[in-house]
């Protein structure tokens, strides 16, 4: 009996969700306390900690009634509690549990967090909300006994409201966070990059008005250069509340009143408005006003676009000059998750003479696109849809969908951003393809003045007869799809996983799409500090030797428009075993995990500096 109400149970706990997720954007610009620091945790493999299998999982109104949500100590001698958050041990909140305990380093399952915290509210007609920034991969919320919902996707934000919930001294906040990998799940359960689980962004305790500012929109009016138009989405509103809208060192001020659904829209004119672009990222503040509430931001105005195989920034050929990014600080073996990780991976970029950078594979933490706006680094933001998802399974792309969703609404105000990425490296098939293209609609749905791309399949063969050249040695492009992208981005390998070094010398390419061409990835593994002659696999010389026989190639690919070598720094990957070289760390970097630069930093940097005085 016991099994099966196990079985049952967490069946039911699944679909229990009690609320939906609350949106509520610009959490940083907000009245907001950081719940960042230490949080108490319990470690379940079992999942033991979802209830006491002694009693049924819910009462009538969704409160858990048993297990570890509940927060209970024992009260007397008698009682029988078999954990306690107060005395178990803790883990810093924002960080992978990886990272922080020997015993987490590999662990793939189950952790509880719980954390204690009053919720005085300044004002008694005030709402409360409770935001994360992610958490890998699942993570069930529960604020005092009572479940808030659960939200899955390791690298996407979430919150609820927790306003009737919250008491002014000592509520519960416990979370069971799960990184068990699934073959129905974006990312699959293969990925070659660290599984680090843990609440891993910042979490905040967020308080609005009674009728607040849920999220906006400020964008050049597509076909313009001088019109912003903006849209702003108030929550709790009533109908005709007036929104306004300032942007102070524009001098650009309006007002207007919301609709029936609590939308304000704007287009305000402005001559000479200074476009933001990576040689002058000029930001505007914009202040959004309504009812109590107000909301602060930084914007910058630009336009992208592609016209035959090039890439336009504000209406001008750019190439992009970039580098692939995991979210990681190779040096300390952890997720990457602050504002100064941001700055340290970014301004490396920037020492490597890039404009561009691909934030890989998954949505990285806010504080990148942020930096990157402030520091003029133009970005690709791409969700996990990597390599052998379950093409045909509904809930698969429901969730793929909903990670693409999140991530554009989180990050749709960001002048850096120029590319929504919907995949990577999947297998050509129908039904992939079809994934993939509806995952394009649900981009271009919801922003129309971004590229959307992915890194595609390349393959070997003619697509016309080319005597003289053998089959293996020309590549080419003509991935279905190819139609629905705005670039034409791939990933090759030539010279490292295809052939030798001088592979790379006879490759020649046929590429179907008219398109800017953008290879999402190259490289070669070596170790920081291995040196020998250019033939031998990992060291140093190799990787710089792929280096410079690849870039020129590329170069002479008509449309070539930008590539991101893969990649900045090594990373974590449980793939990469080879004992006294790779030791668990994919070792394509162009800098050690000791922080140490290779030779290729150099080759790429001086062929990023002869790209952009070329311009
Ligand atoms: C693939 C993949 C990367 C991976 C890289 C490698 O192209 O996109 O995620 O790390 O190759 O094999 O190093």
């Amino acid at each position: 009996m016991k099994i099966l109400y196990i079985i049952c149970s967490s069946a039911l706990f699944v679909g229990a969700d009690v609320r939906a997720e609350a949106v509520i954007a610009d959490v940083f610009a907000r009245q907001a306390t950081s719940l960042n620091g230490k949080w108490n945790y319990i470690v379940d493999p079992y999942d033991t900690g979802y209830f006491d299998y002694r009693r049924k999982p819910f009462d009538e109104d969704g409160k858990v009634t048993g297990g570890y949500a509940l927060d209970r100590q024992a009260r007397n001698k008698g009682d029988l509690i078999e954990y306690n958050f107060n005395t178990s041990p803790t883990l810093n909140v924002p960080g992978d549990w990886n990272s922080q305990s020997d015993k987490l380093f590999y662990y793939e399952g189950s952790v509880w967090y719980r954390r204690k915290f009053d919720a005085p509210k300044s004002a008694p007609e005030h709402r409360q909300f409770i935001y994360f920034g992610a958490a890998n991969y699942e993570a069930d919320v529960y604020l005092n006994g009572k479940k808030l919902g659960q939200h899955i996707g390791g690298f996407t934000p979430f919150a609820y409201e927790i306003t009737k919930l919250a008491k002014d001294k000592g509520n519960s906040l416990v979370l069971r966070v799960n990184n068990n990998r699934h073959a129905d799940a974006v990312p699959t359960v293969n990925t070659d990059w660290w599984n680090y689980g843990g609440i891993t962004r910042d979490v905040l305790l967020v308080e609005t008005p009674a009728s607040f500012i849920a999220n906006f929109r400020a964008r050049l009016k597509p076909g313009t250069s001088n019109i912003i138009e903006a849209t702003v989405q108030l929550d709790g509103a009533n109908r005709g509340q007036a929104v306004k809208i300032d942007f102070p060192s524009l001098n650009l001020a309006a007002e207007t009143a919301s609709d029936q659904d609590g939308i304000a829209r704007f287009e305000l004119s402005r001559p000479g408005l200074a476009l933001w672009s990576p040689e002058n990222p000029a930001l505007n503040e914009v202040v959004i006003s309504s009812g109590d509430d107000s909301l602060k931001d930084r914007v910058g105005f630009r336009s992208v676009a592609t016209s035959g195989q090039d890439i336009l920034l504000n209406g001008k050929k750019v190439f992009l000059r970039g580098i692939c990014i995991h979210e990681e600080v190779a040096t300390e073996g952890r997720r990457a998750w602050s504002e100064t990780d941001a700055r340290m991976l970014l301004s490396q970029a920037k020492e490597l003479g890039c404009n561009f950078v691909r934030l890989a594979h998954y949505p990285h933490n806010e504080h990148m696109a942020r930096v990157a706006d402030e520091m003029g680094i133009l970005c690709w933001e791409e969700i996990p849809v990597y390599w052998t998802i379950q093409w045909t399974n509904p809930v698969t792309l429901a969730n793929a969908k909903k990670q693409l969703s999140d991530l554009i609404g989180r990050d749709q105000n960001r002048a850096s951003v120029i590319a929504w990425s919907v995949a990577n490296e999947t297998p050509v098939s129908e039904a992939r393809t079809r994934f993939l293209k509806s995952l394009v609609d649900e981009a271009r749905g919801l922003d129309g003045t971004r590229l959307v791309s992915a890194a595609m399949e390349v393959r070997s063969g003619t697509m016309e007869n080319r005597p003289g050249t053998k089959p293996e040695n020309h590549k080419v492009v003509d991935d279905p799809f190819g139609e629905f992208t705005d670039l034409c981005s791939f990933n090759q390998y030539i010279g490292w996983y295809d052939g030798l070094l001088e592979k790379i010398d006879q490759t020649t390419w046929s590429i179907k799409y008219k398109k800017p061409v953008f290879i999402s990835e190259f490289g070669a593994d070596a170790k920081q500090g291995m040196h020998a002659d250019a033939q031998t696999r990992f060291s140093e010389e190799y990787q710089a030797e792929l280096y410079r026989r690849t870039l020129p190639m590329l170069d002479q690919i008509p449309g070539f428009s930008g590539c991101t070598p893969w990649i900045l720094f090594d990373f974590r990957s449980p793939r990469r075993v080879l004992p006294g070289i790779q030791d668990g760390w994919n070792i394509k970097g162009v800098i050690g995990h000791n922080g140490e630069k290779k030779r290729a930093f150099d080759v790429l940097k001086n062929f990023y500096a002869t790209k952009a005085a070329a311009k």
